[in-house]
């Protein structure tokens, strides 16, 4: 028998062996800003070139918001086209995963729950960085599970662009803008998610922040990052998690049709790959023209692999992520036959 994630097993002994339901993802959306910031872009703003950014990173280029096109803006637009796919349906709730927000507060939820004309549900941001989406679904997921929502709306927004210190060679390059969004339900006809595990470690705070370099404590505020840390333990994280969602839902990894992984650098991926005996060929990568998106980058992903005819219903599809807290998070899911409808 596959052990049970322990968010499964709590709700089904909360709902005293009652049959639960499965969620599943009905519906996709994306959108990803015209504005094209290319290798050659980063070379005429800091000392870098084309062959360094793709050998240490497989970016090639990545989305830059225009202003005005904040999460908020970018999330209604990917939200919209993921509920029209799920036949329009009204979301129980919305959940943004964000670390880029426009506004402390409101949240970029009730944004974009203004800017798609809905109201009355709960509507919420979380931030867990770039493990966000994967955090959002096992939210959305225990709602479903629990019967508190039938349909939830899970979207990650992201303008890093506006977030990023665009003097640092070793960060700017990497991050670019984009959202997606997904409709998680039932009755999608078969399929759904298997596994899930969120996890946190606030040690290792310092690897990744937004905040002042530690030289200069009363300068500017901007993406941190500690490169060759983050490199090491997000290889071991998103190794170790892979491997335990599989576990989680009776799933051998020669077994797993697509590794769908947060696309923050290539060489992490190709890394975590290796460990996992898994060929890349079975590993969906946009990292190269999207760059690190965090929290959209695994729905951008999975957005992209369907919409190309890559994913079939009942095919086996792992998720993992790793981010700035440290956070870190799995996914194991059947994909079901309804995201194209
Ligand atoms: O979403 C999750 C969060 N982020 C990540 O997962 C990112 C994790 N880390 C990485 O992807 C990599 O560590 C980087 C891509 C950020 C850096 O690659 P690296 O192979 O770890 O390089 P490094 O930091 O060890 O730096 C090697 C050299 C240094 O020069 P020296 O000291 O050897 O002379 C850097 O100054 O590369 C230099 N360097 C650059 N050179 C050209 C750093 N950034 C650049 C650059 N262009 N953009």
């Amino acid at each position: 028998m596959p052990t049970a994630p322990l968010s499964h097993a709590a709700v089904d002994a909360a709902t005293g062996g009652m049959v639960t339901p499965v969620a599943q993802i009905l519906s996709l959306g994306a959108y990803l800003p015209d504005a094209v910031l290319s290798n050659a872009d980063m070379e005429r703003m800091v000392d870098t070139s084309d062959t360094w950014i793709v050998e240490r990173t497989g970016i090639r280029e990545r989305r830059r918001a225009a202003p005005g096109e904040t999460p908020s803006v970018m999330g209604a637009r990917a939200a919209a086209e993921a509920l029209e796919r799920a036949g329009n349906v009204v979301p129980d709730a919305i959940i943004v995963a964000t670390c880029s927000a426009e506004t402390r507060f409101p949240s970029t939820a009730c944004l974009i729950q203004q800017k798609l004309g809905l109201g009355g549900m709960p509507a919420f941001d979380i931030n867990a960085a770039c493990s966000g989406f994967i955090y959002g679904l096992s939210l959305a997921d225990a709602m479903i599970r629990s019967r508190a929502a039938g349909t939830v709306l899970v979207v990650a927004a992201e303008a890093l662009t506006t977030i990023v210190d665009y003097t640092d060679r070793s960060t700017c390059v990497l991050f670019g803008d984009g959202a997606a969004a997904a409709v998680v339900g039932t009755g999608g006809g078969g399929g759904g998610i298997r596994a899930l595990r969120c996890a946190a470690d606030g040690a290792d705070a310092d690897l990744i922040y937004f905040g002042a370099r530690p030289e200069d404590p009363g300068g500017p505020h901007a993406l941190r990052m500690s490169g060759r840390g983050t490199f090491r333990t997000a290889v071991e994280r998103i190794t170790d998690v892979a491997a335990r969602v599989c576990a989680d839902a009776g799933w051998h990894p020669s077994e797993v049709d697509w590794f769908v992984p947060h696309q923050a650098n290539a060489r992490i991926i190709e890394a975590a790959a290796k460990r996992l005996r898994v060929s890349m060929d079975r590993v969906i990568l946009n990292v190269d023209r999207v760059g690190n998106t965090s929290a959209a980058s695994i729905p951008l992903a999975l957005h992209e692999a369907a919409a190309s005819g890559r994913l079939r219903p009942g095919q086996k599809i792992v998720s993992v992520a790793f981010g700035s807290g440290i956070t870190w998070a799995g996914l194991a899911f059947e994909w079901t036959g309804s995201p194209s409808r």
